[in-house]
């Protein structure tokens, strides 16, 4: 199965797609833990890219399909893939579709995240990440349960984005609503749209991609 999560920065696309590789074993393939991991190593796709989303601008469209390319070519071909922040463009979405074809892949969903933008500052300037396993946390909506550890790994170092403050959040759902939220129609004439409310509870909206992705 393959899957698009698609929806501004802060809708949960990160937090979906963890439960979804936990529960079915799929892999999740998100451009942007990919670029911050190129930015930390310093490779040269990680030079290009970092001050680009320091600024919450979109990367180039070559740089992300190559990488989205390479993932894909890790993976056996019967693990299922979870599309998640790519693609942003019309060009992505085209590329994804040679991508895909090329690997005898096919689209099953993409699921709109559908949020109320007001929240999504909140949401993203309260996130923090395990700095060992990269399961994602809110200060007030998806606390450790013991404070301070790590649930998955009991690490107690955590780490924040650096592109998690206001003014480049502001950016970001810029680029999002100028160019991909366009995307939708090309999916939309497909018949593969499904729509979910972002604004429920984390397992709500789990449950409500549970339903999308088993009823065929
Ligand atoms: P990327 O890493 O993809 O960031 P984004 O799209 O801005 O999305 P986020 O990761 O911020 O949000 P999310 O939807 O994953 O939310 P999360 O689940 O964490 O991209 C970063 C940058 O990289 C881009 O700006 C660009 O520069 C570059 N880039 C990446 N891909 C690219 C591409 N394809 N092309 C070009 N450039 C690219 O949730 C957020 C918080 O809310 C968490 O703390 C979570 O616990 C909480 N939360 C989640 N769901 C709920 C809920 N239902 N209720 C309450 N809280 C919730
Ligand atoms: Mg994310």
């Amino acid at each position: 199965m393959n899957i698009i999560l698609l929806g501004p920065p802060g809708a949960g696309k990160g937090t979906q797609a963890q439960r979804l590789v936990d529960a079915h074993g799929m892999r999740q393939l998100s451009t942007g833990d990919m670029l911050r991991a190129a930015v930390k190593a310093g490779t040269p796709v990680g030079l290009q890219a970092k001050a680009v989303m320091e600024r919450g601008e979109l990367v180039s469209d070559e740089i992300v399909s190559a990488l989205i390319g390479e993932e894909l070519d890790s993976m056996g071909p019967d693990m299922g893939a979870i599309f998640d922040g790519y693609p942003r463009t019309a060009a992505q979405a085209e590329a994804l579709d040679d991508i895909l074809a090329a690997r005898g892949r096919k689209l099953d969903h993409v699921i709109e995240l559908e949020v109320d933008e007001d929240a999504l500052v909140e949401r993203i300037c309260g996130r923090f990440t395990c700095a060992n396993c990269g399961k994602g946390y809110h200060d007030k909506f998806a606390q450790p349960r013991i404070p301070g550890v790590c649930d998955k790994c009991g690490s107690t170092e955590f780490k924040r984005r650096p592109d998690d403050n206001e003014d480049t959040v502001r950016t970001r759902m810029a680029e999002y609503r100028a160019k991909t939220a366009p995307i939708l129609p090309i999916y939309e004439a497909r018949g593969i749209v499904a729509r979910v409310n972002g604004m429920a509870d984390i397992d709500d909206v789990t449950t409500a991609i549970e339903r999308i992705i088993t009823s065929g």
